[in-house]
């Protein structure tokens, strides 16, 4: 549609219908024409459904042709309905979760990620993806962690920028692009005590400076959509938040598309004690600027009537619903409002061979070797090795929003080495994810609890162990320990596996442990036990022969934390880009009583933000800077050269950091600025090297104006955010 017409349309509906463009219905408020469950209680009516314009969770070619097809008869405009879902980390093919596609430190890795998923999900009939979250995340309690890319702005900036093209390409009318629907504005990431939902204190310079620059980032990387988040900044819950969503998204950030609230957020905005039922809610969400109504019956009941009452500006109804409508132009729904659903492209598509390799490729990527004794991995192909533990055969690794997926297509370690000829008697699952009695209560399903003879199964496995060369111990949180609403106090593995890791090492102190997992976790109990510990996260469809092949060294982990692992829960919030304190501590010498630390466990987080091993190992020279001198529109070069000290070929990720030594405000210790993987053969060195700008030494000053200031700056190269391989230089 031209936008001449779009406009003469907009001019052609009622305000019923107007207001129907703004409100988005759950998958499960349309159960064959009969309202059921919570649309029921909240008094959601056949009505509401006739102009309600989007759905959310529907999805399969069958279910939306049928949907579109009955909706569209029945509107008084046939204006098509936009379908949107939670495709986070793949559709069918599940890819790895969103914190270990971090880990890949290869943004292109995520866009493939997200080109595919789209087109899997765009043969089912879904328009739009809530993704990708660009949430900062600071602290691993919150099992939303997951969702994110991790504790750097920078990292998380050009991942989320990458999913967006990756979902949208170049033209959303293209066949196999969907829209990309950035989350959670703003600041979700940070709530009080890492407990999902909770209030986010953040100042307006720690907003601005560390984690609005991601959203940005998806922002001018063209995405679509924009979903508010379910906390307050300030005090103010985002989805009444004007200053948030006029002033700083719209105003300062240039985003000019459709905002929708989170699952429920208007209405949330009662128990948030800010509104005092639906109608206030609905007004303060319209004037804060939030376009669409997600599953809540605020917009449908409530704006006409605010209109009517001379409340809300028909103005504002308008605005909102131009949004909408130009997005369901700009998706070509208009000119094909079956878009590219098919069930045929579903048949050829959904996990075909090309998306599986790509998974698995995601997968080897993204897997982080945290500790490598005595080279115990890779395994030798005649080792006589037992692969013991509950992770060993599980097809729960796809991460917990992988709702789409049927789990079973997951492929288990088990099922991988045994096609490369492991034989039936190595393997013993040793004890349940949780223990028996444990209730897992997950978000989308339930999980029966495991039915297992635990002592027999710890008998077992402890006489497999005993009889072998060496162990492979696959461990793990379950899945539904993350994800929303999934925020833990404990991070530790739970007691049954950790009962195994200790059965285990009395008879064997060979032990590599496989480590699946949806944040970083406590790994105090293993970390003397093993001698090798491998983290695949939650690694998707392909896990088991990404798992396999990097066992055996097909291939060799690169992965890179992006998300630090901490000593112990207590330490957190933490992030490596901390600021300096009045009295920082600099040892490990308990001596010194005036310093910022504590009495009973370091500061330093077990595995820092950037850290990873390989099978071989390098060596760094010293840095050298072109000049020591820095110029406003100038240049200078940071290089190191990187060796390969060992006898196999490896990838390694050098990591550029910056440190601000005095500004008007007080200076991160050192800040992501720049990253380079390098492939070396035995004995092979690179030279690798980083221009740094002006640009790159920009902060909000004490006046919160963005710009640098003159001084000595640190720069450090190295393999991770603890490296002390540094230089200086001044901007001058
Ligand atoms: C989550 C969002 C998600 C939405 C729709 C909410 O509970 O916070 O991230 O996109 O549900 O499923």
């Amino acid at each position: 549609m031209t936008t001449q017409e779009l406009r003469q349309l907009l001019s052609e509906l009622s305000l019923e219908e107007k207001i129907g463009q703004l409100v988005q219905m759950p998958a499960y408020f349309q159960s064959g024409g009969h309202i059921t469950g919570p649309a029921g209680e909240m008094g959601i009516t056949n009505d509401d459904l006739r102009l309600a314009g989007s759905y959310l969770s529907i999805v399969g070619a069958a279910d939306v042709e049928k949907l579109q097809r009955e909706y569209m008869a029945n509107h008084p405009h046939h204006i098509p309905l936009i379908f949107m879902a939670d495709i986070i980390n793949g559709y069918r093919t599940v890819f790895p979760i969103p914190l270990a596609q971090g880990c890949t430190f290869q943004p292109e890795l995520a866009e493939e990620g997200a080109r595919i998923a789209a087109k899997e999900a765009a043969a089912s009939g879904v328009h739009v993806t809530f993704s990708p979250m660009a949430d900062l995340v600071r602290d691993a309690r919150w099992g939303r962690v997951m969702e994110s890319t991790g504790e750097d702005k920078y990292l998380n900036g050009l991942m989320a920028a990458a999913m967006v093209r990756g979902y949208q390409g170049a033209d959303l009318k293209e066949k196999g692009r969907i829209a990309a629907c950035l989350k959670h504005f703003a600041g979700y990431g940070a709530p009080e005590g890492g407990r999902d939902y909770n209030t986010v204190e953040l100042s307006p310079r720690t907003l601005r400076e560390d984690y609005l620059p991601a959203y940005q980032a998806a922002i001018d990387a063209g995405c679509e959509m924009v979903m508010t988040s379910f906390n307050t900044l300030d005090r103010v819950p985002s989805t009444a938040n004007r200053w948030l969503m006029r002033d700083i998204l719209r105003g300062e950030m240039g985003f000019d598309s459709v905002l929708i609230s989170d699952w429920g957020a208007v209405m949330e905005l009662i128990p948030h004690g800010v509104a005092a039922d639906f109608a206030q809610a609905a007004e303060l969400a319209i004037r804060a600027g939030v376009d669409m109504d997600m599953s809540s019956p605020c917009y449908t009941h409530e704006l006409k009537r605010l209109v009517e009452e001379g409340k809300v500006p028909e103005a504002l109804i308008d605005e909102s619903c131009w949004r909408v409508l130009a997005l369901k132009n700009r998706l070509g729904l208009f000119e094909n409002p079956f878009r590219d659903l098919s069930r045929d492209d579903e048949a050829a598509l959904l996990l075909c061979a090309e998306h599986r390799a790509a998974a698995q490729r995601c997968a080897e990527n993204s897997f982080v070797l945290l500790k490598n004794d005595d080279q115990a991995l890779p395994l030798a192909s005649d080792a006589k090795v037992a692969f013991i533990g509950p992770y060993v055969d599980s097809h729960l690794t796809s991460g917990a929003w992988s709702i789409f997926c049927d789990d079973t297509d997951a492929i288990t370690l088990r099922t991988a080495l045994r096609q490369r000829g492991v034989p039936d008697e190595r393997f013993a699952v040793g004890c349940p994810i949780v223990a028996p009695g444990e209730t897992i209560l997950g978000f989308q399903k339930d999980y029966p609890l495991p039915e297992i003879d635990a002592e027999q199964a710890l008998a077992d496995a402890v006489a497999l162990a005993k009889s072998s060369d060496q162990v492979v111990l696959a461990l793990g949180e379950h899945r539904e320990h993350t994800g929303e609403s999934a925020s833990r106090g404990q991070i530790a593995l739970p007691d049954c596996q950790l009962r195994l890791l200790d059965a285990v090492a009395e008879v064997n102190p060979n032990i590599t442990v496989v480590l699946y997992c949806g944040r970083p976790m406590d790994l105090r109990a293993l970390q003397d036990k093993a001698k090798a510990i491998l983290v695949v996260w939650m690694p998707g469809t392909e896990g088991g022969p990404a798992i396999a092949r990097t066992l055996y060294g097909d291939c060799a982990p690169s992965g890179r934390l992006s998300m630090a692992f901490p000593w112990c829960v207590a330490q957190l919030p933490m992030h490596y880009d901390q600021l300096s304190t009045g009295r920082p501590y600099h040892g490990d010498h308990r001596a010194i009583r005036i310093s910022s630390k504590y009495l009973d466990m370091p500061n330093r987080p077990l595995y820092p933000f950037g850290f990873g091993l390989t099978y071989t190992t390098f060596a760094y020279s010293g840095v050298a800077l072109s000049a020591d001198k820095l110029t406003r529109g100038g240049e200078i070069t940071a290089s190191v050269r990187v060796t390969n000290t060992g006898d196999r070929p490896g990838t390694e990720t050098v990591q550029l950091y910056l440190r601000d030594l005095v500004g008007s405000v007080a200076r991160p210790v050192r800040e992501l600025k720049g990253f380079r993987r390098v492939t070396l053969r035995p004995g092979e060195s690179a030279d690798v090297a980083f221009a740094i700008t002006e640009e790159q030494l920009r902060f909000y000053d004490i006046n919160m104006d963005f710009v640098s200031e003159p001084g000595g700056f640190e720069v450090f190269i190295g393999p991770d955010s603890a490296s002390e391989n540094k230089a200086t230089f001044r901007l001058v």
